[in-house]
């Protein structure tokens, strides 16, 4: 977790292989899948509130919002560590985060997520995004990788190409980090959600 916040502090974003244990990453992995294969699952817009839109050209995955309330026990565990998570970040770096919403996404054989910041025109409520990606056994050649750009406001310049291996996390400030899902070659799943400041 030190790890986590000191990057975080010092440069805006972090991965992290194996934060979720393969165990415990199978089980939220086959919640997903459950889930997916009940149609509960909804095509993602782009933007927010009545404004949403489906964007065939700028998004093209499934998702479904968690709902903390309802969740298996692998998904509250997972929930709880983000608590701890959360706590942290306001203990250390005075983020004033009061909440977490989430949603389970499924990007099918040719998903991706064109260039994007996570921050809604208008508003500041997104502080930091976390992705917990949960795709075993992926191989480089299966696509769906996020693509990163390291300094804060720039969509040009480094960038990071991250793999969506089952465990790994990303984390990161969602107004300040660009950011895009590759063409993924196979199904590709996570959990996606923002720890949010009060408007
Ligand atoms: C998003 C997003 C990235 C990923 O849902 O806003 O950018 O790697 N997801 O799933
Ligand atoms: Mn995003």
């Amino acid at each position: 977790m030190n790890e986590l916040l000191e990057a975080i502090e010092h440069r805006g974003w972090a991965v992290l292989p194996d934060f979720i244990g393969p165990a415990e990453s199978i089980k939220l992995r086959d919640e997903c899948e459950e889930f997916s294969r009940s149609s509960e699952f909804k095509r993602a817009g782009v933007g927010r509130g009545a404004d949403t839109a489906i964007r065939e050209d700028t998004r093209s995955d499934q998702i479904m919002w968690l709902e903390p309330s309802e969740a298996a026990i692998e998904q509250q565990k997972y929930l709880a560590k983000l608590e701890d998570l959360r706590l942290a970040f306001n203990a250390q770096l005075y983020l004033g985060l009061f909440d977490f919403e989430g949603h389970f996404a499924y990007y099918p054989e040719g998903g991706f997520y064109k260039p994007h910041l996570d921050r809604h025109a208008g508003s500041s409520e997104r502080v930091l995004t976390v992705i917990l990606y949960l795709n075993e056994n992926w191989q480089s050649g299966d696509g769906g990788e996020l693509k990163l750009w390291r300094n804060s406001g720039e969509k040009n310049g480094p960038f990071e190409i991250i793999a969506p291996r089952l465990g790994t996390l990303v984390c990161f400030f969602s107004g300040d980090h660009w950011h895009e899902v590759l063409p993924a070659v196979k199904g590709r799943r996570s959990i996606t959600g923002w720890f949010r400041q009060r408007p």
